[in-house]
């Protein structure tokens, strides 16, 4: 009876000391790549890379302000949209506020193989030395069960090109010359929602499960080759696709995400882009863990939960 008591006691402090060891691995983790202004790479460290970034959905949201802060720190830029006048305006800005050259592609990523050979053209000779994936969509202006969506065959094709096939293309575009010069970082934009299937949002919520686990397994397979993959995963920022709904300091808006997730790059390779988004994502899984959410219960729940927030918000959007 002594000796079992004892075998229960090894293991109880075991265990308890591998639960301290992993909190005080997360808590570190996150004081390093969020808190620590020190550890940052500069923006020398950025250039060093290449003279040109690529920034695909660069005329709204969180691309506009990755072109505009990669531009601010030295970069020049392509930006790839599919509405000319925009991207004409936004190439202007960006030569006005940070003085740097600018090329514009214009682009539906909603289309199939054969728009990838106007940007491998747009980006001859251009020493890349950041994609920033970033281009994305929703199928549905609300989250909604998937036969709910009106055309649901060519809402499915939509989102599947423009959130998968945009970053598989587009990486294997631009890799082969930062591979050859050893030299390159990609950053691709997912989502919160790319850590476990999502009821009501399952093809978008999918798509970003494909970015994480491709970024995730290309980062490997090039890493020691020069190049860096980075996947953000923001939980909700202000910006087109959420209807610019505003929460003050629960919901960041574009520009400061963008400059504190560029700031994370070199630190680590999977990121919520900031201390504000982490906080929010990790609270989330906490309060609404997978076996709910997959329960018979969870579609109910998350239905509830968006109605009463679009009563509150009349065109509120969920990424
Ligand atoms: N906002 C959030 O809370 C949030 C959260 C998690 C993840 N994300 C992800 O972050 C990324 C950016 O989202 P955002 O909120 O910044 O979206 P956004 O404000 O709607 O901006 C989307 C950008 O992509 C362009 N675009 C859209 N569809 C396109 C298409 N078919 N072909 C070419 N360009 C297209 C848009 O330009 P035009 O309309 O002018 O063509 C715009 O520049 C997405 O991948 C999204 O999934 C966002």
């Amino acid at each position: 009876m002594e000796s079992e008591w004892d075998t229960l006691r090894l293991l109880g402090a075991v265990t308890a000391a591998c639960l301290l060891l992993w909190a005080t691995w997360g808590v570190g983790c996150t004081v390093y790549v969020y808190l620590l202004p020190q550890v940052r790479r500069g923006a020398p460290w950025l250039r060093a890379h290449g003279a040109w970034a690529v920034v695909t959905g660069a005329t709204s949201g969180i691309g506009k302000a990755y072109a505009h802060e990669l531009a601010r720190r030295g970069l020049n830029i392509v930006l790839i949209s599919r509405n000319l006048n925009k991207l004409e305006h936004e190439a202007k800005e960006i030569e006005r506020l940070h003085g740097r050259l600018t090329r514009v592609i214009q682009v539906d990523f909603t289309g199939g193989l054969e728009i990838y050979e106007a940007i491998k053209t747009g980006l001859k000779d251009l020493e890349i030395g950041v994609l920033v994936n970033n281009v994305g969509m929703l199928y549905e202006n609300a989250m909604v069960p998937l036969l709910d969506c009106e055309d649901v065959a060519k809402r499915l094709s939509d989102v599947i090109n423009c959130n998968i096939m945009s970053v598989a293309q587009m990486t294997a575009t631009v890799l082969p010359q930062m591979v050859s010069r050893r030299k390159g970082i990609v950053i691709n934009i997912s989502s919160f929602t790319d850590k476990k299937p999502c009821p009501l949002l399952s093809a978008y919520a999918a798509s970003k499960a494909f970015v994480r686990s491709f970024s995730q397994a290309v980062g490997t397979e090039y890493y020691s080759q020069g190049v860096i993959v980075q996947t953000v995963s923001p939980f909700m920022i202000e910006s087109n696709m959420t209807n610019n709904v505003k929460y003050p300091t629960l919901v960041l808006n574009s520009v400061d995400f963008a400059r504190q997730a560029l700031d994370t790059l070199g630190l680590t390779s999977q990121t919520s882009g900031c201390f504000n988004q982490a906080v929010q994502t990790a609270l989330l899984a906490f309060l609404l863990p997978s076996w709910f959410c997959l329960s018979r219960w969870g579609p109910k729940f998350l239905l509830l939960l968006t109605n009463g927030m679009m009563k509150a918000k009349p065109s509120h959007r969920r990424p």
